[in-house]
């Protein structure tokens, strides 16, 4: 093992490194990758940072050895807003608390959560949507995998508070970024209207939640869906008891953040994608006509809607949901050969490591042929991470892939979405990586012989 530090930028000034990281992180990671290859180092104060670019790598930190790391990067911060729920809190707790939430993603329940999905997605095209009318596609993506995952998971009517979520949302990780910076403590202590704000939006979205809970207790019949399953926990390990409302709110906010955000990015993008590539977006809509010949999908359409998943996985190697992820070694340990101290961050970034030419050659062009099971059993696993991996791995994978598919497909076959005109379409890439401004597009129906031209199609 190595003593020295890998290489990395090195400057007089203190903390510059950091400070560029935060200015453009995506254009900073990227760059360290390309200028110092696999693995590479950055200190900030006492800081030690090691930005690690390689799969093989990653799955060590994220798999083989995840003992000796845990969730770092903002991790206090996060739970300023999400409390002890599943993506913040650690050790046995987080494992009895990923038991009690597991049956809810088990693939036969997706599976029956198949049918809200396209119900919803064909009521917003239905109610919202007219011919030729010009939407912000990220947030008709956003309204509709809110009511989704409050539907599926909560048994809750929640579209109407999309506009709310979205905002509160927006406010919460436009300061989850200054929460990141040293003395974030005393920062958020002060009287700021920046930290006013993010307290408002922290009430509005418990307003929410608790308005769940308090119905849902009022009637606690087991509804099969998530919040049942929390609600019947019992405490086998500790006193017994329920679950008490505040590990309720922490638990239900937490899914019902980290199962629509991700998502309605995820689509957004693909839309953006789709309507630059009028050749793809032709062969799709093929597909889908073909295979649904105008009916609603359903769950056993999923496997059969190929280009439409390779789509929606090419969409997110070039727009990474989560783009970057960090852990904290625990104690000294060894990655690349390079000797990690206790208390160091890593960093692994899902953009930086989607776009490297050694498994993703001409990175930039949205390509989802590069998706055959073929192409795929070319690359290492780790070249590419959506999801995450190990123990964390994301407990809505699953859904995601069914929700993605079957809405992308529901929506296809009906409408054209075309961009407008004269728009920077640029990405912000908070904890999420969203679109920087909203993305106009102009919604424009297929004509009826489209659907019955599929029957045409059938098995061409
Ligand atoms: C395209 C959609 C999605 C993407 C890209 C995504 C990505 C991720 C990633 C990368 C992680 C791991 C973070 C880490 O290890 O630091 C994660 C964790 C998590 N995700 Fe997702 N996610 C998506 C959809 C969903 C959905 C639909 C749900 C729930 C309905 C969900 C709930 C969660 C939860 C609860 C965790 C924490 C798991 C744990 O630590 O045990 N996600 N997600």
């Amino acid at each position: 093992m190595r003593q020295l530090y890998p290489p990395g930028p090195r400057s007089l000034v203190p903390g510059s490194a950091l400070i560029s990281f935060r200015l453009d992180p995506i254009k900073f990671l990227t760059k360290l990758a390309s200028d110092y290859g696999d693995i590479a180092y950055f200190g900030a104060g006492s800081q030690h940072y090691f930005f690690i670019n390689n799969p093989d790598y990653i799955k060590a930190v994220l798999v083989t050895n995840q003992a000796s790391f845990k969730k770092g990067r903002g991790l206090e911060q996060a739970k300023r807003m999400l409390g002890n729920g599943l993506l913040t809190s650690e050790g046995e707790f987080h494992h009895r608390q990923r038991r009690l939430a597991q049956p809810a993603f088990h693939r036969d329940r997706i599976a029956r959560y198949a049918e809200i999905i396209t119900v919803y997605a064909d009521r917003l095209q239905r109610e919202r949507w007219s011919d030729d009318q010009t939407v912000d596609i990220a947030n008709e993506m956003t309204r509709l995998t809110l009511a989704i995952v409050g539907k599926t998971l909560f048994d809750a009517e929640t579209e109407d508070d999309a506009e709310q979520v979205r905002q509160a949302v927006s406010d919460c990780m436009r300061l989850f970024r200054r929460y990141l910076l040293p003395f974030s403590e005393l920062l958020y202590r002060l009287p700021l209207p920046a930290n006013r704000r993010y307290r408002e939006a922290r009430q509005r979205l418990d307003a929410i939640i608790y308005g769940i809970i308090r119905e849902r207790r009022k009637d606690p019949a087991d509804r099969g869906d998530l919040l049942s399953m929390l609600l019947m926990a019992q405490d086998e390990e500790g006193d017994g008891g329920h679950m008490t409302d505040t590990q309720l709110r922490d638990e239900a906010i937490t899914i019902f953040l980290a199962g629509h955000e991700t998502t309605a990015n995820a689509l957004t993008w693909t839309w953006y994608l789709l309507s630059q590539h009028p050749d793809i977006y032709e062969r799709l809509h093929a597909e889908v006509d073909r295979t649904l010949c105008g009916r609603i999908p359903t769950a056993d359409d999923f496997p059969r809607l190929r280009l439409v998943e390779m789509a929606l996985t090419e969409a997110m190697r070039l727009y990474p949901p989560v783009w970057v992820m960090g852990r904290r070694a625990l104690h000294d340990c060894e990655v690349g050969g390079y000797k990690i101290p206790a208390g160091a961050m890593l960093l692994m970034s899902q953009y930086v490591m989607h776009h490297d030419t050694r498994y993703f050659p001409d990175p930039l062009r949205f390509d989802p042929d590069r998706w055959t099971p073929e192409a795929r059993a070319t690359r290492p696993q780790f070249s590419y991470f959506p999801f995450g991996g190990g123990a964390r791995r994301c407990i809505g994978e699953g859904f995601a892939w069914m929700e993605g598919v079957l809405i992308l497909a529901t929506i296809a076959q009906k409408w054209h979405l075309r961009l407008e005109p004269n728009q920077r379409i640029e990405m912000q890439p908070l904890i999420t990586l969203r679109p920087k401004c909203p993305i106009r597009m102009k919604l424009q129906r297929r004509q009826p012989q489209a659907a019955i031209r599929g029957s045409d199609l059938r098995g061409g």
